[in-house]
């Protein structure tokens, strides 16, 4: 069947002159109205868990811009949650977890099937999302890939550099090993069931594939979202997968073949005009175009959007930020934007 809507026309390759939109964290602080559903919650984690209010977040920017694309409010995070870790968030600080330093902390987590009853409420923001998201928007589920998941459980927090994950790698390979695909094969179990309840494309988000080189890209990054989108498609045939190795610099090239993946998505590191020769040869792109100009907005924010669109033209494209719009963002430059795009 011929796809209808915006989106997955791009995601199915199809090259169009407006191509469809939507922005990393769209449903985020720089929204006041984000910001007193959050407060009504209580805290972002009662918000992500809360499926009547996951699913507000998610429809606010949908009803104030018609993106294109909607995707499921919840956080990367919730998985290691559900295998047992403890998850906080520190005001102004961000997540904070438990440790994996070494086997007995891998062992004390549970396995790839005992994650669902955790992860009810945000099936059931899935739910509603597919009852209520208007006709013409696609629904994105997502998860986080194995590395940028395992880089949080084994620092217990973000860091600049991954150096406790890269540390455990050379250290203790085998637990390290060991948790990555724990996490793979309970990333396919999570976003499988999101399928069910209604995601109709998925994206996994590397945040930190850009630390990983050589060898090491291949084996963490590339082998477990191939294992990902390969699981996901013979259970699911015909879903559309993005994958997102932020800051892969060289090794996005290839990286939709090799993974099997329908999209990639491009930080704002790379150059669009090399990507549109490079990564755009294989299949559908999206991104890339700096965060920061949401915040800065004026000529320099239009100028940047036709630029990045008609880098894109000549292939199959989804307009989208390099990484997530920032909580200092214009909610007014977000029309400007699309006024730039869509005419
Ligand atoms: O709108 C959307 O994009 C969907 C929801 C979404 C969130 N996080 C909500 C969120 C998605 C897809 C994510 C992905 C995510 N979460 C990633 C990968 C993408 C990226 O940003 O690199 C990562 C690394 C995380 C982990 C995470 N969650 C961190 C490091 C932080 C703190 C930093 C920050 O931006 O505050 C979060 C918190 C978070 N996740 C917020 C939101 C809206 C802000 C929390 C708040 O409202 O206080």
């Amino acid at each position: 069947m011929a796809e209808t809507k915006k989106l997955l026309r791009s995601l199915a390759g199809e090259v169009q002159e407006v191509p469809p939109v939507w922005l990393m964290r769209q449903a985020g602080r720089y929204l006041p109205e984000y910001r007193a559903t959050r407060a009504e919650a209580g805290d972002f984690l009662s918000l992500c868990y809360n499926s009547d209010l996951a699913a507000e977040v998610t429809l606010q920017p949908i009803r104030r811009y018609g993106f294109d694309a909607a995707i499921l409010f919840a956080d990367i995070l919730l998985l290691p949650q559900a295998l047992g870790a403890e998850l906080w968030f520190e005001t102004g600080e961000g997540p904070r977890l438990s440790t994996i330093t070494g086997a007995e902390g891998l062992k004390a987590l549970k396995g790839k099937d005992d994650i669902h009853d955790h992860m009810a409420p945000v099936y059931e923001t899935v739910r509603i999302l597919a009852r209520e998201l208007p006709g013409e928007t696609t629904l994105i589920g997502f998860a986080g890939a194995p590395w940028t998941v395992a880089t949080y459980m084994i620092a217990g927090r973000g860091t600049p550099d991954q150096a406790p994950a890269h540390a455990l790698k050379a250290e203790d390979r085998a637990t390290f090993e060991a948790l990555i695909d724990l996490l793979t094969d309970s990333t396919i179990e999570y976003l499988s069931q999101q399928v069910e309840a209604g995601a109709e494309v998925v994206k996994i988000f590397d945040s930190w594939a850009g630390s990983l080189k050589g060898e090491d890209f291949t084996r963490y990054a590339l082998e477990p979202a191939k294992r990902i989108i390969a699981e996901l498609k013979s259970r699911h045939p015909g879903l559309p997968c993005i994958a997102f190795p932020r800051e892969a610099g060289e090794n996005y090239i290839g990286f939709a073949k090799a993974t099997g993946a329908d999209c990639v998505a491009l930080d704002n590191s790379v150059d669009a005009d090399w990507a549109a020769a490079h990564v755009q040869v294989d299949g559908c792109v999206q991104g890339n175009m700096a965060p920061n100009l949401m915040v800065t907005g004026g000529q320099a924010l239009i100028d940047e959007t036709k630029r990045i669109k008609a880098a894109f033209s000549k292939g199959p494209h989804i307009f989208n930020l390099g990484h997530g719009i920032t909580p200092e963002a214009d909610p007014e430059n977000v029309h400007v934007m699309l006024e730039a795009l869509r005419g």
